[in-house]
């Protein structure tokens, strides 16, 4: 997976602000795989990113449900944890390919734990821990997720 962009040692306040500038591309819908350890700084980031697309309810971690969905005009977003999963097999009944219609977002926390069973990524987001504050690298995986990055990042 090649590193398009990156950004070092970065702030919460800064790592919200990162996901509300992806926000305006991912309305339309994609696959976003977010990568890294516990308290990484996966969830601030989708919750970022679900609240920038306009969600107004609280926006709960999916730790324990595994999936929590969220409705947003024609969109369907849907944020994924799948740390507590043992073995893709598991994701079954969560039917993934019908979650993916053309207007829908999958933000998945832990997607090396559904690996197999996941459908093909736009973006790849991995987050790591530098000191008190968090390194983001996002690589683009499929064209549209290029593009995403080269109109939202000019120069990337
Ligand atoms: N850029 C940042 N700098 C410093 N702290 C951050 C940053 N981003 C998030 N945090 C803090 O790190 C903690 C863990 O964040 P978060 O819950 O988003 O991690 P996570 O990757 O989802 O972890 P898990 O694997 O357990 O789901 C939170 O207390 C959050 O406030
Ligand atoms: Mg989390």
């Amino acid at each position: 997976m090649s590193v398009a962009m990156e950004w070092c040692a970065i702030d919460e306040a800064a790592l919200e602000e990162l996901a509300k500038a992806f926000a305006q591309q991912l309305g339309q819908g994609g696959v976003v795989l977010l990568e890294g350890d516990l308290g990484a700084g996966k969830t601030t980031f989708a919750r970022a990113l679900l609240k920038a697309l306009g969600v107004g309810e609280r926006i709960k971690s999916p730790t324990y449900s595994l999936i929590e969905s969220y409705r947003i005009g024609d969109l369907d977003a849907h944020h994924l944890d799948l740390y507590r999963i043992a073995d893709a097999d598991e994701l079954e009944w969560l039917g993934l390919p019908d979650l993916l219609d053309a207007n829908s977002l999958l933000l998945i926390e832990w997607p090396e734990r559904g690996a197999g069973a996941l459908p093909p990524a736009d973006l790849g987001v991995r987050f790591e821990h530098a000191g008190e504050r968090r390194n983001v690298a996002v690589s683009a995986n499929s064209a549209r997720g290029r593009e995403w990055l080269g109109t939202q990042f000019p120069g990337s």
